[in-house]
């Protein structure tokens, strides 16, 4: 009938479009649900007229979890399932270097949160800030190294060791030691300790951060410096003791390459969800930062909105990069409207 029609063509509309949400700003703030939030994770898992799951994935710069351990918080947050197959943080990517990296320096973070996943991330030798000062505190000298830290630590011998690669895989938690000890690695002969290269640039070991964005909101009015912060500063305390230019690669939003990953676990999760693996033609990113997210999925060419319930607070469209999709008062608005659009 006419009607059957209709509905089987609704659904093949709504298996050819896909959502991609920021996190931070567009469904929470810190550890607090945006109400609307809710009732989007409703709809697209089955809860519309169609009674069809709509494919979306979370694209995140947040950082410093176990991508487990993170979806399970969202979760609970969101008070909707998800899962780690439709799940994409700043650092998730970074998986991939374990293979050509054996021994690593891993930066930021919560406590020993970061050895954590990169171990499971598959990073075979995992050394961190802590130690290095465990096995020689004067490498930091106004650092206060408590008894803990100490016996939570894995000293070695680093004068012995040689670092591959430095990985930052989320805030700093001490920026004059995280700095100091980077620096020291950047210099060094092949990312050997206690050595300084004869030529900065062919003994240097690479250095790679999760993400870029300069800010970020927090509890505090002003939004805080970020990680893109963090990296300008090494950036320039590199090229004025070296003279030479600090090479770096940057992972997370806008970057192409977490875009492209973005694209392969959309098709997977299609597979997962329908039964077809591949890309819908129709692809959806919602976003509160014109920086990060909106530059990123219009270079990508995706349909971008834009929600004023994070960092964004303007009145029209952001005057640099401006959505293409359009500027939403919410999440639940800008789903609606692009389903609207589709079906
Ligand atoms: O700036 C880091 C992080 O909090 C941003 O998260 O979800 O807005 O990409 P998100
Ligand atoms: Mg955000």
């Amino acid at each position: 009938s006419h009607v059957q029609d209709m509905s089987t063509e609704k659904v093949k509309a709504a298996k050819d479009m896909a959502f991609v949400f920021d996190i931070d700003g567009v469904l929470i703030h810190g550890d607090r649900l945006i109400p609307e939030g809710k009732r989007v994770l409703e709809i697209l898992n089955g809860d519309n007229e169609l009674g069809i799951k709509v494919p979306h994935i979370f694209l995140t710069n947040g950082s410093g979890k176990p991508e487990q351990a993170r979806v399970q918080q969202l979760s609970n947050i969101l008070h909707s399932p998800i899962s780690t197959d439709q799940f994409i943080q700043s650092h998730t990517p970074m998986r991939a270097l374990a293979e050509y990296y054996d021994t690593v320096l891993v930066v930021g973070g919560e406590g020993y949160r970061c050895r954590e996943f990169a171990e499971e991330y598959g990073f075979k030798n995992i050394v961190v800030p802590n130690d290095i000062i465990a096995w020689d505190p004067t490498i930091a000298p106004y650092r206060v190294f408590t008894p803990e830290e100490r016996a939570t630590s894995r000293p070695r011998d680093f004068a012995k060791t040689k670092i591959d690669a430095i990985m930052v895989f989320s805030d700093s938690r001490d920026y004059a030691t995280d700095m100091q000890i980077i620096m020291d690695l950047l210099r060094s002969e092949n990312g050997r300790l206690g050595t300084v290269a004869k030529d900065p640039e062919s003994q240097r070991i690479p250095i790679y951060f999760s993400q870029g964005d300069m800010l970020c909101p927090t509890e505090h009015p002003i939004p805080r410096m970020s990680q893109g912060a963090f990296r300008i500063g090494l950036e320039a305390m590199y090229k004025a003791l070296t003279g030479v230019e600090l090479e770096r690669v940057v992972y997370g939003k806008p970057e192409l390459a977490t875009y492209k990953y973005a694209d392969e676990v959309i098709t997977s999760w299609m597979d997962q969800i329908h039964n077809e693996e591949k890309l819908p033609k129709n692809i959806y990113m919602i976003g509160d930062n014109p920086a990060s997210d909106i530059i990123g999925g219009n270079m990508y060419g995706w349909n971008t909105c834009l929600v004023r319930t994070g960092v964004y607070q303007g009145e029209g469209n952001d005057e640099n990069n401006p959505a293409s999709f359009g500027v939403f008062v919410n999440v639940l608005e800008a789903v609606k409207t692009a389903v609207r659009n589709e079906l």
